[in-house]
């Protein structure tokens, strides 16, 4: 019979509990895991069927403290930026994937799952692609670079962020898309030619379309809530090939907290269109408040606990990651807090590798619910 520990370690390398634990053991598993400090996130995740974990940049993984927390903790990896235009195809033509190359050798050393963010943004692409997208108008300029990417990553991904951030109901459209460089030079159908190339380009790969405007709580959100509703429907209907729907994650410790209600009406029609739910970019920011670090840790938390209650109570949702495991590598966001000395913590370790109530409560929700 194996130990629990044993099976701890099964669970944190397989990533795949679900085939493993019949429903009585995956409850003893799940009460277990509460109490046992030493479970990674990926492994308290994995026992309930969800794989956990986090962005990262390769220079990250020169710092060997910050990396083996990364092996114990996170069950998949995604590339906070290199995996961006910018990066791949500074020079039009040629790609530079050696950073993605060393993110997907460390993911596929420990065990760990990889997905990619992302093929069709607006920011961060090479300085030369603007002229030329507007100058040329040829949409080989936004399919091509997705099958050369998806090719050369083939096998190694199985999910994909194909579109970032094509909402924007501010933008006043009627279709409250965002007006953007590829919109302004493809229509409003480069969304619908950038998944089908994507699916023509990795038939097996899970297509997700990634935002950041659903999860908080006030007009400005439910119109974005209501904005994504539609556009899903619609492209849907249109035999878009989207998979999944990326919640981007980042929270506001003393921000207005979350209408827990709201989210979870609007996950459940998501759900109800066949889609998987996917957490892509979970941070807390915990500026703007008391500055005790006890007070803003607690408030960094809740906030964190608050979200993934509703998030992990819809069957759709597969995935959780932060955007970043530690704040060893997190910058002040503004010259206030820069001038103040103020450091983030916004995510489940902090600077010195602890972990924080942040990881706490995440590890509560994923054991519990
Ligand atoms: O390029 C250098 C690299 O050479 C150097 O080794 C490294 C360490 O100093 O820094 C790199 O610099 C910057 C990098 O952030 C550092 O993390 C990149 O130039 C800069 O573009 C990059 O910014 C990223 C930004 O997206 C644009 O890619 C941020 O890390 C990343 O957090 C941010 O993430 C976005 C998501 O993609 C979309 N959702 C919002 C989210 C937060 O803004």
């Amino acid at each position: 019979m194996p130990t629990r520990r044993s099976l701890l370690g099964l669970f944190a390398l397989s990533g795949t509990a679900g085939a493993f634990a019949t429903p009585s053991f995956a409850g003893l598993l799940r009460a277990s895991f509460v109490d046992d400090q030493s479970a990674p996130l990926r492994a308290i995740a994995a026992q309930r069927g969800i794989v956990y974990g986090s962005a990262v940049g390769s220079y990250e993984l020169r710092d060997p403290e910050f990396a083996a927390s990364l092996a114990r903790e996170a069950g998949i990896l995604v590339a906070e930026y290199e995996m961006k235009r910018g990066v791949i195809e500074e020079v039009r033509g040629r790609y530079d994937f050696s950073g993605i190359d060393t993110l997907m050798a460390f993911a596929q050393a420990h065990g760990m799952a990889f997905r990619a963010h992302t093929l069709v943004w607006h920011h961060r692409n090479p300085g030369w692609l603007d002229a030329a997208v507007l100058a040329e108008r040829d949409p080989a300029l936004q399919t091509g670079y997705i099958d050369a990417v998806m090719r050369h990553c083939k096998g190694r991904i199985k999910s994909w962020d194909v579109v970032n951030e094509a909402i924007s109901p501010e933008d006043g459209r009627s279709d409250n898309l965002r007006n953007t460089l590829w919109l302004q030079a493809f229509g409003p159908g480069y969304i619908d030619a950038a998944f089908h190339a994507a699916r023509a380009a990795d038939p097996t790969a899970q297509l997700v379309y990634n935002d950041w405007g659903c999860e908080n709580s006030g007009d400005k959100h439910d119109r974005f809530r209501a904005a994504t509703l539609d556009f899903l429907e619609r492209a849907l209907a249109r035999g878009v090939p989207i998979d999944g729907l990326g919640l981007q994650g980042h929270l506001q410790a003393f921000g207005p907290p979350i209408d827990q209600k709201k989210l979870r009406d609007f996950l459940s029609k998501v759900q109800q269109m066949g889609l998987k739910i996917l957490i892509t970019e979970h941070d807390v920011d915990d500026s703007g408040g008391p500055s005790d670090i006890a007070t803003r840790d607690q408030a960094v938390a809740n906030a964190s606990r608050r979200f993934l209650e509703v998030v992990l109570d819809n069957s759709a949702t597969e995935a959780v990651l932060t955007w970043g495991l530690s704040d060893r590598f997190l910058k002040p966001s503004g010259w206030r807090e820069t001038l103040t000395g103020y450091s983030p913590r916004a995510l489940p370790l902090d600077a010195d590798m602890q972990r924080t109530p942040m990881w706490h409560a995440m590890a509560r929700v994923l054991a519990t619910g």
